[in-house]
């Protein structure tokens, strides 16, 4: 189970009887509490006698009274289900120490001492894949946030930084490759079949960052030469027979150490960058200096196993991780309500690095559909938080959107009132400034205020509130002059820990626009609005016509645009704005309003009639405009998702969206089945390639086929079909399996064995299969879904196998909001079951049952009876009763 660590032969001290924490009632940690370290530990020696259920753990802390500190004799070393063996200070044994919870307490006299600790663990046991445990054979660590307290007693607090010596030994034929943070600077050989090796990392670092991976790998090697002549050596490590599928992460790689020296001026600053893939994983990726230890599923592709989008993520997070060596590593955060700092910012990075490397058009529509999909709601429920929070009960819940993207929008838009070079002018003094050090939000706020000469002070209140700005337009024409009035407005959001929430201020939201001229489908330049009252006009001359307004334009602020328009006004931008994300943004606004009206019930027939042939003319066009490329198109077709549409509504009917939806498709396919039959005739003749041109090709491909299973079911059978068994890839495969699987008919059976069989004993690829059949439109997807649940190949001990099904269910809106609230029931069940063994994943299914408030009143009450129900079980985790207690409260 998740006693990771508490040794059967731990002497007996009665110190450790009243150790457990008190049950249900979390503490909470606020901001505004922050005190420095009362001891810092300059220096850490570790020792692991490795073995997958005991290992055997010996830490040396070197530690030094904190000038800085509060002066407190008592160094506070933290620990989680961990016995001290033996706990000597400056080589004597002590019995002085004590345990306070989970923690360890010693007094210490002098400035100086040396504090040695013994521990074991037991890694196979470890199910929380917090600390180090072990997958497949092999034993790993995952310290972010607080798993190095799993591991050894240590102030487990960022803003303590150390240099590592780490040396460990095991078994050689088990572990033949031992690695961990920097350098390896000795290796030998014992007589007994085992083997060692010693690393040390040069750079301090904080223990979130430590890692240790020993197993049976294969690498892929190669090396990379940064502008000051360094050359590094590279190495992605495998599980054996996975090094064929590396190749693309290790360009990837490459890619982002070139990429990050030119974009931000950011070298690589060791010899050594070792990557290691782990099966069993709670998150994307972890960037441990010097060792990243990637989930599987970003590391490993090949034509015949990923698609288009599994290339584009691993590219994503590759450079993430890389990227997070400067900002997170070098200069780290000061607490874990700094997180966006290191967050925030790697994700805006690592989104300019894919928008440098493909599409920048496509690349921003795509990162703005994440944000609206999953921060959008997180702002507008239960568990909203501000980029930089003001408390918390467990640290691994604010792993969010909110943190993440939020966070690197706040940033981007800084960028954008800077503009670029300004802008770099503040990172380059933000790196500078900072570096070594463990900094707060504020100093980066700062460094860009001095560096890019930007006045931050009212845009700080980015970091302090939460909510999604609604801003709304109206205009107004008259003689020649256009005029333009916003106003804006910070919703209220929930307030559950009693720290100071106060009123909503007003922000800075720098708008970009254009003004179109209707006659010439042109405009005068792109002009940038800040908008920083609550209600402000701004009046543009010389218009002897009223200009078709384009506002927003690359989603210049992650708000809200409410702005009522006629609907030729859609149709002209969706057919003429220059700007990319503004053309998708008018086309998805045709349809949003769209549905909104029909589900609102609101629209005679007539006039339901003529708006969806607005729809059929706009997508029309889009099919046939040769200027657009393939990627692009892809984006323009998609229609907006039922979450979104769902957040459009104060109380929504998932039924009634979902229907709508369906039937706007079905019609759509319908009305453009020759265009679309000739789309997928078209895009089918193009060869498998990696390129720009093949891959639009392919993401049409799908699409095609998406909306002509709504309006033209048979012939989308048939053309599935035959893409299926025509695949040459992973893409189309997936794509006419997911369009088959929605279907009814012998074929759907067949196709999902021979699926199923083709890619039997590749995990990532059966993760696909369980998604697609959970996540799919069939009207029997329940059942499906229960029975994928026993399926031999399902477990609850593998994240990516738990998320494939579950999370497909829990974002598949007609699955998820059944009427008789079984979806509620199945994913209720889940949590409940999975808490005991991984607490961190369980958690991440709360949200989408406390999304219940926005929901119509019949399933709102089966969603909080499904909370509730949670929240009845008698030994909940910090993770998930945080996150249920905040959904009911
Ligand atoms: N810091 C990791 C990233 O963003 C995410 C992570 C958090 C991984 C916690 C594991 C545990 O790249
Ligand atoms: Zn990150």
């Amino acid at each position: 189970m998740d006693i990771a660590s508490r040794p059967s032969e731990a002497p007996e001290n009665p110190k450790i009887a009243d150790a457990a924490p008190p049950p249900h009632a979390p503490s909470v940690i606020r901001r505004e509490d922050y005190q420095p370290p009362a001891w810092l530990v300059p220096e850490i020696a570790l020792d692991f006698a490795l073995g997958l259920d005991a290992t055997h753990v010996t830490s040396k802390l070197s530690v030094r009274r904190n000038p800085d500190g509060n002066g407190s004799r008592t160094m506070r070393l933290n620990g989680d289900q961990l016995a001290p063996l033996a706990v000597r200070v400056d080589g004597q044994a002590v019995n002085d120490w004590r345990l306070d919870g989970p923690d360890l307490l010693l007094d210490l006299a002098g400035e100086a001492h040396e504090v040695e600790i013994e521990t074991q663990l037991n890694p196979a046991a470890n199910s929380q894949l917090m600390g180090l445990y072990a997958s497949h054979g092999m034993l790993c660590t995952q310290c972010e946030a607080e798993g190095f307290r799993r591991i050894a007693f240590f102030p487990d607090r960022p803003d303590v930084l150390s240099t590592y010596r780490v040396r460990m030994s095991g078994d050689k034929a088990a572990f033949p490759i031992l690695l961990s943070n920097g350098n390896c600077e000795a290796t030998g050989e014992s007589a007994d079949g085992t083997h060692w090796a010693e690393w040390h990392d040069p750079w301090p670092k904080p223990c979130y960052l430590f890692a240790l991976v020993a197993g049976d790998l294969v690498a892929n090697h190669d090396s990379f030469t940064t502008r000051s002549g360094r050359e590094v050596e590279l190495n992605i490590w495998v599980r054996k027979g996975d090094e064929s599928r590396t190749q693309h992460a290790m360009d990837s790689l490459k890619r982002s150490f070139r990429w990050d020296e030119q974009a931000f001026g950011r070298e690589y600053d060791l010899d050594l960058f070792n990557i290691v893939a782990v099966s069993d994983f709670n998150m994307g990726a972890m960037e441990n200096k010097g060792l990243n230890v990637f989930n599987t599923r970003y590391v490993l592709a090949d034509p015949e196993t990923a698609t288009d989008s599994d290339y584009d993520a691993i590219e994503g997070v590759i450079g993430h991780e890389y990227f997070h060596n400067w900002s997170g590593n070098r200069v780290t955060c000061r607490d874990w309500f700094q997180l966006s700092l290191k967050e925030g910012f790697t994700v805006l990075r690592d989104q300019m690095f894919s928008a440098d490397m493909g599409s920048p058009a496509v690349k921003r529509i795509e990162d703005v559909r994440v944000l609206r999909a999953a921060q959008f709601p997180e702002d507008s429920g239960p568990l909203a938080h501000p980029i930089r929070p003001d408390s918390y009960q467990e640290i691994s819940n604010f792993y969010t959107a909110t943190i993440y993207n939020k966070g690197a929008e706040v940033i981007r838009m800084m960028r954008t009132m800077a503009g670029p070079e300004r802008f770099r002018a503040g990172t380059d003094l933000y790196f500078d400034r900072n570096d070594g050090t463990a900094a707060t939000c504020e100093d980066f706020v700062r460094a860009i205020e001095d560096g890019a000469g930007l006045d931050l002070k009212q845009f700080r209140l980015w970091y302090s509130q939460s909510g999604t700005p609604q801003v709304t337009v109206t205009t107004q024409h008259s003689g020649d002059t256009f005029t333009l009035k916003l106003t804006q407005l910070v919703p209220p959001t929930p307030n559950h820990d009693g720290g100071a929430q106060p009123e909503k201020q007003p922000m800075p939201i720098p708008l970009k626009l254009a003004l179109f001229d209707r006659e010439t489908g042109t405009h005068r330049g792109e002009e940038l609005l800040v908008l920083d009252q609550a209600e402000q006009s701004f009046s543009f001359a010389g218009y002897a016509s009223a200009p078709v307004l384009s506002i927003n334009r690359g989603f210049s602020a992650p708000v809200a645009i409410d702005f009522e328009r006629p609907v030729e006004d859609l149709v002209f931008l969706a057919a003429h704005d220059d700007d990319a994300f503004a053309r998708y943004e008018a086309m998805q606004s045709l349809v949003v309003r769209h549905l909104i009206a029909a589900v609102s019930s609101n629209l005679a027939e007539e006039a339901r009639t003529a708006e969806r042939e607005a729809i059929v003319q706009a997508l029309r066009s889009i099919l046939l405009d040769e200027a657009l490329d393939d990627l692009m198109r892809g984006e323009l077709l998609i229609l907006p998702a039922e979450g979104y549409l769902a957040e459009q509504f104060l109380v929504a009917d998932p039924s009634a969206i979902h229907a709508e939806r369906e039937a706007l498709k079905a019609w759509l396919g319908t009305k453009l089945r020759g265009d679309l039959e000739a789309l997928h005739d078209r895009v089918s003749a193009v060869p498998y390639s990696r390129d720009a041109a093949a891959r639009g090709a392919r993401k049409l491909k799908t699409q095609a086929l998406t909306y002509l299973a709504a309006g033209a079911p048979d012939e989308a059978r048939r053309r599935a079909i035959a893409q299926y068994c025509a695949a040459d890839n992973m893409t189309d495969r997936q794509g006419a399996l997911m369009v088959l699987a929605g279907l009814d008919g012998p074929e759907r059976g067949e196709a999902l064995a021979d699926f199923h069989g083709r890619y039997a004993g590749n995990a990532l690829v059966i993760d696909k299969w369980f998604s697609l059949q959970a996540g799919s439109l069939h009207p029997k997807v329940l059942e499906h879904a229960k029975a994928l649940a026993e399926h031999p190949d399902f477990t609850m001990n593998n994240p990516n196998r738990v998320r494939a099904l579950y999370m497909a269910l829990a974002v598949n809106p007609q699955a998820f909001h059944a009427p008789s609230g079984e979806g509620y029931r199945i994913i209720g069940d889940l949590i409940r079951r999975l808490d005991p063994i991984n607490p961190q994943t369980a958690a991440r299914f709360v949200p989408s049952l406390g999304r219940w408030r926005r929901i119509e009143p019949a399933r709102a009450a089966l969603m909080r009876a499904e909370l509730e129900r949670i929240a009845a079980e008698p030994s909940l985790s910090k993770d998930v009763l945080e996150q249920v207690t905040k959904s009911l409260g």
